[in-house]
């Protein structure tokens, strides 16, 4: 039996997005218009590719996964958003230099017509970019107002059924959480007062869920991981989820750290290290943007260890991450991992892994899925965080007495299930 209600993904999908005219999001969009026309296949998207095994017994079958779970087409996505800068989406996927022009030229005037909104920004939080095309707002109550009126001008001047905000903007610099994260009164207070501790993010999240439409959160900043937010989401039973998109580095951690565990094999320490040229790189050359993308990428091993539960494996591990800006490389990164583990009678042994990946062309199909099932997730009613979603995030948000899942395999059977769940097939338990 279903215990899930699922409204119909008929009509417009909006997908506006914080940083429309970013790395990630140009490829992001590029991608998804040639694939909606056939002129590439999207390749890394779940959503697109994948199957789903159901049913039991002689009833086992196992069809595409887009077949059988209610989803927007990519037809009616309808794409938009904001930026500092002016430029449209065709010349930001130009100037990002991740495409051939030969694949952006495919989908060039559609492209040329999706143009920035102006930004809510405040180069106190992101001090490496100074924007030109940015609000012009007194205080952090105002940009919410802005910003509000921005979703619904787009949705009523695109007949738009629904819409969907994705952050995909600049790592801003590390914001502690304080007591005016804990409530809602107290964060309402703090923007109209134009407190320091409100980030440009946060107000892009605040009105976004106040407009009762969903907010994902693809970079590491705090912007929706706090008490006030999750309060507005569950008032306004409104789906977020976040945060940190899972691409490279960390992709293959918690692909070879469920491996060690599994073999009860020991880690003694783990450094991993980048080099990455795009503008990313350059804002997360900044100690203060840095410590906000450190603190999301060391959470991960610690979870998927347990050294509570192994301290004879795990209770002794030196655990670095660095990213260091090299511009010649652009979005390119290539990063290292040198992981020192030990087997029995502790002799010790190396893993060195060498991914020379490309940033954005990992992030990009994230961003479909995670625009596709946060939709699905707000049609069936299920509001405040998707923890469902952990299989997309670096550092997936959970409740402060929760644990985050990080293993991939472990996110990957939980996102399955939630999908059976919502069509009403029984959940997997690997009996049969
Ligand atoms: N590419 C990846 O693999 C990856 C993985 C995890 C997280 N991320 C995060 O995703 C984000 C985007 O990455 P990217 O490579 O596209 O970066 P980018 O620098 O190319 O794009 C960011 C865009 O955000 C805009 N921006 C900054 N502040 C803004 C504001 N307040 N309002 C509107 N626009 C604003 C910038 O002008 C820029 O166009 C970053 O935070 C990055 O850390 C990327």
């Amino acid at each position: 039996m279903n215990d899930i209600k699922v409204e119909s993904p008929s009509g417009k999908l909006g997908v506006m997005i914080v940083g429309l005219g970013g790395a990630v999001s140009s490829t992001f969009i590029t991608g998804t218009l040639a694939s909606r026309k056939g002129l590439t296949q999207p390749i890394g998207s779940i959503t697109q590719l994948s199957t789903l095994k159901i049913g039991k017994g002689d009833n086992k079958r196992e069809p595409m996964l887009k077949d059988v779970v209610p989803l927007a087409n990519l037809n009616d996505l309808v794409f938009g958003g904001w930026d500092i800068f002016e430029e449209n989406v065709y010349l930001a996927a130009k100037h990002a230099e991740v495409l051939k022009d030969k694949d952006i030229d495919l989908v060039k005037e559609e492209l040329e017509a999706i143009k920035p909104l102006k930004g809510a920004f405040d180069n106190k939080f992101v001090t490496r970019l100074h924007g030109t095309w940015t609000k012009d707002c007194a205080t952090k109550w105002d940009m919410v107002e802005s910003i509000r009126q921005d979703i619904r001008d787009f949705k009523s001047e695109n007949k738009l059924d629904r819409v969907v905000v994705l952050w995909s903007a600049s790592t801003e610099i590390y914001v502690p959480m304080t007591e005016t994260h804990f409530s809602l009164e107290s964060l309402e207070k703090a923007m109209k007062e134009n407190s320091a501790e409100i980030a440009p993010s946060m107000c892009y999240a605040y009105a976004a869920i106040a407009e009762g439409v969903p907010f994902i959160n693809g970079a590491p900043g705090l912007t929706i991981d706090m008490p006030a937010i999750w309060e507005l989401a569950d008032k306004n039973k409104v789906a977020i989820c976040g945060k940190d998109y899972k691409t490279g580095q960390t992709f293959m951690k918690t692909v070879l750290a469920p491996a060690l565990k599994t073999r009860m094999l020991g880690l003694n320490g783990w450094f991993s290290t980048n080099i990455l040229g795009n503008r990313d790189g350059e804002v997360l050359d900044d100690p203060d943007s840095f410590k906000t993308k450190e603190v999301s990428k060391l959470s991960v091993i610690d979870t998927i260890l347990q050294p509570e539960k192994h301290p004879e494996l795990y209770g002794n591990i030196f655990h670095k991450v660095r990213i260091n800006y090299y511009p010649p490389r652009k979005d390119n990164k290539e990063g290292w991992d040198n992981i020192d583990i030990f087997g029995w009678m502790g002799y010790p042994m190396q893993i060195k892994v060498d991914f020379l990946c490309r940033d954005s062309i990992l992030a990009a199909p994230l961003c479909l899925d995670l625009v596709l099932f946060t939709d699905l997730s707000q049609r069936c009613g299920l509001y405040g965080i998707q923890d469902w979603l952990s299989f997309y995030f670096k550092s997936p948000m959970h409740k402060l007495d929760e644990q985050p899942e990080h293993d991939i395999f472990a996110q990957d059977a939980k996102m399955r299930n939630t999908l059976r769940r919502i069509i009403g097939e029984p959940v997997c338990d690997y009996i049969d």
